[in-house]
Order: structure tokens, then sequence, then C-alpha cells
């Protein structure tokens, strides 16, 4: 799917993020498989990630991220009347993760439901929200995305555990006088799914049960796998929205390996200084990657008013999926 942007501009109004107190270093982890930081970082960028604690479920992680995102705005909770809230680690298939954030934050007016789109998620979920609004269905939407990896790893594959951290982020959508989305595209190969699965999380029975609930993953297909879409994405959207990639200010790929983002900014032909890393501090976080690197921006300075944003996402389906925005200075800042 890929489309311009039409009729009024709908913008992110408000921003913010969470993640668990915890940090587990590269250090740590090679005491838990065997590896080391030199390896990962070499092989990844990461140094270290957040780790939930035994009791926080994602709800908990949301909740403070989805709450900052309206304070920013100036919205109040129970004026949003969409609430999409993109993870693969709910709390519990049901009641949903959005369900629960609705009624813990007040938001009673709320359409509220899951989404699940593997760590493209967040993506998919500002594409859902931005036509939710242009339809006139919906004035006020909250997009959260996060994820409790760590919840759904065998801690004893250190093909996995090195990669992925807890965290998450919420951003406020609505109608502003100027600026905002101009274009988005989104894409799905369920035929490479199964080089990232989760065995054993639904209805197809599993005959190897010690394989069931965790993530499996074929590095090399999927390293493969992201390198090509988040270049093949990025200039799918730029095309369609005639915009040249030297135009691009601040470029928000999926935190998901340096080496990947590297390569994606290499062929796109964007300075690296105008992408956003954080995966060194976070590791993959899945549905919570973008919104946290976009947090990040902004706390550096680099998100004000005017400035083109391209966000890139890819991941478990296998799906890809791009955004791009120009910016609006939130309202109450
Ligand atoms: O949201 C999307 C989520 N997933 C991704 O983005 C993952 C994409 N893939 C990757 O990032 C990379 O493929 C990995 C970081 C997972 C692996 O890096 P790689 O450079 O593709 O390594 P490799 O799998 O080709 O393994 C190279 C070597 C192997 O040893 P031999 O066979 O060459 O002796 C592995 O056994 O490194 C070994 N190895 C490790 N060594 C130390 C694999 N994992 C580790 C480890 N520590 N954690």
């Amino acid at each position: 799917m890929i489309g311009k942007a039409q009729g009024p501009p709908i913008s992110i109004t408000g921003l913010g993020c969470h993640v668990p107190d915890r940090v587990l270093t590269n250090d740590e982890l090679s005491t838990i498989v065997e590896t080391s930081d030199e390896w990962i970082m070499e092989r990844t960028g990461i140094r270290e990630r957040r780790i939930a604690a035994p009791e926080e479920a994602l709800t908990d992680i949301a909740l403070p991220a989805a709450r900052a995102a309206l304070a920013q705005a100036g919205v109040e909770p129970r004026d949003i009347d969409l609430l999409i809230c993109a993870t693969v680690t709910p709390d519990m298939m049901f009641p949903t993760a959005s369900a629960l954030l609705a009624d813990e934050l007040g938001a009673p007016r709320a359409a509220a439901y899951d989404l699940l789109a593997g760590c493209t998620g967040f993506v998919y979920a500002l594409v859902q929200a931005y036509g939710m609004i242009a339809a006139g269905l919906s004035e006020r939407a909250l997009v959260i995305g996060g994820d409790i990896l760590s919840r759904i790893l065998d801690w004893s594959d250190r093909s996995t555990l090195i990669l992925f951290g807890d965290g998450a982020g919420a951003v406020v959508l609505e109608k502003v006088d100027h600026g905002g989305f101009l274009g988005f595209e989104l894409g799905a190969d369920g035929g490479g799914g199964i080089h990232l699965s989760l065995p054993g999380s639904g209805s197809r029975r599993i005959e190897d049960a010690s394989a069931n609930g965790y993530v499996h993953m074929n590095g090399r297909e999927v390293f493969k796998f992201a390198t090509r879409v988040l270049v093949s994405s990025a200039r799918a959207v730029l095309d369609e929205c005639g915009v040249g990639v030297e135009d691009v200010d601040v470029y928000v790929p999926h935190q998901a390996n340096v080496r990947i983002m590297d390569h994606a900014v290499q062929k796109l032909g964007i300075p690296r200084e105008r992408m956003v890393v954080n995966v060194d501090r976070y590791g993959n976080t899945s549905s919570g990657s973008i919104p946290l690197a976009l947090a990040d921006a902004a706390a550096d300075g680099r998100l004000t008013e005017g400035k083109l944003v391209l966000m890139t996402g890819m991941g478990a389906g296998l799906t890809w999926g791009s955004a791009l925005l120009r910016w609006t200075e939130p309202k109450a800042a």
C-alpha cells in the first residue's frame, strides 16, 4: 500500500516514552550465554538494553509513555476517541492492552484495539490513525508502540538474547494548521515470515513443545530482508511524495542493528548525522523502537518545526513501512 496524504494536515502533537529501570549490559549477558561485549558491539552496535521487572507487563510501561504524550499535546484522556496499541507482547491476548490502557487512562469514548505487525507495528498504527482522522471518524488518536520482548526470548539462545530490549512510546495525532504527514508506504511478505516467528503463540499446533512461546530467528535472512526493505520502502515513500532524499532532515529507521542502519543511510545517500541512533542504549525494542528514537531526537533538539522526518520500520511478518512527516512543534512545548 502506498499513498500521498490527502485532505487536512494531520500531525503528531504530543510524544512520550518510557523504558524500564533495569539496565542489562553486554558484559552481564556474557555471564548468561556464550558471547562478549566485543562481539555484540561489533555485530550490532548494542551496548545495553532495558529489561522489565518480573511484575511489569506491557501496559505498565506503556501507561507512562501515553500519559507523557497526552500531557505534551495538552489533551485530556477523555477527549481521545481512538487508541491503537501496536505490540506483540500485550499483557494477554484479551482483554487487549489497548482496552486496558483506555480504562487506566480514563478514555471511555475511545475505540481501542491492539495491532499486530511485528516491529513495524508502530508505523502501521500511525497510518491507521491518520486514515481514521482524515476520514472524519476520529478527532484525536493515541498511538502506542511498545514491547516486552524479554518475556518471549529463550534466555539460552544467544542469537536473539543479545538483540532485544523492552520499551514503549506513544504519540497523539490530531488535525493541525499546516505540516504533518505527507505520505506512507506499507508492505508485508508472509512467505518470508518463517525467518522471524513465535511458534506456539496462536492456534497453529506445534509438535516440538520446546520451541513453543519463544522468538525464533534466522538472523542472516532477516538481515538481508532488513537491508533491502529499509532502502526500498524509504525510496518508495519519497518518490510518491515527490521529495528528494537530500530534503530528509531527520531519518528514524527501526533500531535493529547499527550495521543494518548504516547500510541504509549509505544506500539512500542520507548523511549519517541525520540518522537517529539509540540502539546502543536500548537494543531492538520492536514496536517501541521508532517512538523511542523520535523522543531521543526531540530531546536532542533535532525535531523542530518544519523538519522533514522519515521513519521506516521493518520486522516480523515479514513487514515493513515508512511514514514521511513535516514536523510540527507539539502544542504545549
Ligand atoms: O526487527 C528485526 C529483528 N531482527 C533483526 O534485525 C536481526 C537481523 N540480523 C542480525 O542483526 C544479525 O544477523 C545478527 C546480529 C543476529 C547476527 O550477526 P551475523 O553477523 O549475521 O552473525 P552470524 O549469525 O552470521 O554468525 C557469525 C558467527 C557464527 O559463528 P561461526 O559459525 O562463524 O563460527 C555464530 O555462531 O558468530 C557466532 N555468533 C555469536 N558469537 C558470539 C552468533 N551469535 C553470537 C553471539 N555471540 N551472540
